[in-house]
């Protein structure tokens, strides 16, 4: 049966499902810095959570422009991945290869985002959201940047 929710609904429940998943990935960020035994590394981490806030703010001025409360929903799919990473430290966070395993489970946090926001982006265009477009290109923007910043360190990296 058809039901009447709209590509607006689809945007606001993403949306919540974005700020869930960026609360979890200032979490992993703080404790990728902790690990991280690279200085490069450690930076760029550091750096990535104070950009994170800032996306995280910006994601409350785009619910204030949909009219929306900034609630944050479960999202299963950032659960999954800061799951994977909390194995794959155990296992290898003491290994040399902790720093390359670091950047593989934080490049998996990226890509994920990058989608969602790729996503969000061309919904917005589509709904005519003439504020929050440009926000949400700004985002897409530095996450794909963090994700070239990790992969040139990754380069790098001695093995
Ligand atoms: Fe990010």
């Amino acid at each position: 049966m058809a039901t009447t929710k709209t590509l607006a609904d689809a945007f606001h429940e993403t949306l919540k499902d974005v700020l869930f998943a960026e609360r979890a990935s200032v979490r992993a960020l703080k404790k990728s810095a902790k690990t991280a035994k690279e200085l490069d590394l450690k930076r760029a981490f550091q750096e990535h959570l104070e950009e994170t806030e800032t996306q995280i703010e910006r994601l409350g001025e785009i619910f204030d422009i949909i009219g929306k409360a900034p609630r944050a929903k479960t999202c299963e799919a950032m659960q999954g991945i800061v799951a994977e990473m909390e194995e794959d430290l155990e296992d290898f966070g003491d290994s040399p290869a902790s720093d390359d395993v670091l950047i593989g489970c934080a490049q998996a946090v990226e890509h994920y985002e990058m989608a969602r926001y790729g996503m969000l982006k061309a919904w917005s265009e589509k709904l005519g959201y003439d504020e929050a477009t440009p926000l949400l290109r700004k985002t897409l923007e530095e996450e794909k940047a963090a994700d070239e910043r990790l992969t040139r360190i990754a380069q790098q990296l001695a093995v």
